[in-house]
C-alpha cells in the first residue's frame, strides 16, 4: 500500500520523506491557502523533494478551465497528477486529460457511482473521502470496500486513494478494505509510528542494557 503525505508544506513534507517511507503527496486548495505559500513554487518544491506522484488541484468551474489548468499544472513537473473535482465537468476534463497522458486524481468523491464514472473517465487515482463520510454519519471505509469490488469485478486499473484519513485506524481500515493507497495528514503518518508500548518496551531495554555495562561497538 502506498502512503502519502496530504499536505501543501513543503518543509515538513521534506522532513518526513527522509524516512524513504512517503511514496507521494496530495495537495487541496484548503491545504495551499493554510500552507500561505505560493502555489507553484510549493508544489516545484514538493516535486524536487519526492519521487512520486504529488497531487495538485484545477479549480475551474468549466472543463475547459480545468483542462487548461490542468496543461499548466502538469507541465511544472513529470511527477505533477491533476487533482479534478468529481463534477460532470471535472470527469470531462479527466477524459481528455487522461488521453494526453497526463495523470489525474479525481477527488471529493462519495460515492460508488462516483467512483465507477472516474474509472469510466480513466482516472489514475480516485479519491473517496472517508473521514467526511464518517463525519455525515455513513461509513467511509464501507464505501472503499464497495469501490474495491467494483474496480476488481470490471478490472478497472484506477487507483483507490483513501483521503480525508482522521486517524490511524482509518489507516488500518483502508488498507484491509483494499485500497490501493492513502494519504495522511502529517500528524497522523507519526502517529502511525508511535505507539506507548514500544516507548516503555525500548526504555526497560534501555535501562537493563545500560546496567550489563557492556557496548556493541
Ligand atoms: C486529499 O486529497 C483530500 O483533499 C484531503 O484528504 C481531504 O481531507 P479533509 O477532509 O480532512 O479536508
Amino acid at each position: 500500500m502506498l502512503l502519502f503525505l496530504d499536505s501543501a508544506v513543503s518543509e515538513e513534507i521534506k522532513t518526513l520523506a527522509e524516512t524513504g517511507l512517503i511514496d507521494g503527496v496530495t495537495t487541496n486548495p484548503s491545504l495551499v491557502a493554510k500552507s500561505g505559500a505560493p502555489f507553484k513554487d510549493a508544489l516545484k518544491a514538493i516535486c524536487a523533494a519526492i519521487e512520486g506522484p504529488v497531487s495538485a488541484e484545477a479549480v475551474a468551474s468549466d472543463s475547459a478551465g480545468l483542462i487548461a489548468e490542468g496543461r499548466v499544472l502538469a507541465a511544472l513537473a513529470a511527477n505533477i497528477v491533476v487533482k479534478l473535482p468529481l463534477t460532470v465537468e471535472g470527469l470531462k476534463a479527466c477524459r481528455l486529460l487522461a488521453r494526453e497522458g497526463v495523470a489525474t486524481n479525481v477527488t471529493l468523491c462519495f460515492s460508488p457511482g462516483q467512483a465507477l464514472l472516474a474509472a469510466k473517465a480513466g482516472a489514475s487515482y480516485v479519491s473517496p473521502f472517508i473521514g467526511r463520510l464518517d463525519d455525515a454519519g455513513q461509513d467511509g471505509v464501507d464505501l472503499i470496500r464497495q469501490i474495491r469490488a467494483i474496480y476488481d469485478a470490471h478490472n478497472f486499473q484506477t487507483r483507490i486513494l483513501a483521503a480525508s484519513i482522521r486517524h490511524v485506524g482509518h489507516v488500518r481500515d483502508s488498507a484491509l478494505a483494499g485500497a490501493d493507497c492513502a494519504t495522511l495528514p502529517p500528524g497522523i503518518f507519526r502517529a502511525l509510528y508511535q505507539h506507548p508500548l514500544t516507548e516503555l518496551g525500548l526504555a526497560a531495554f534501555n535501562k537493563d542494557w545500560a546496567a550489563t555495562g557492556q557496548s556493541i561497538l
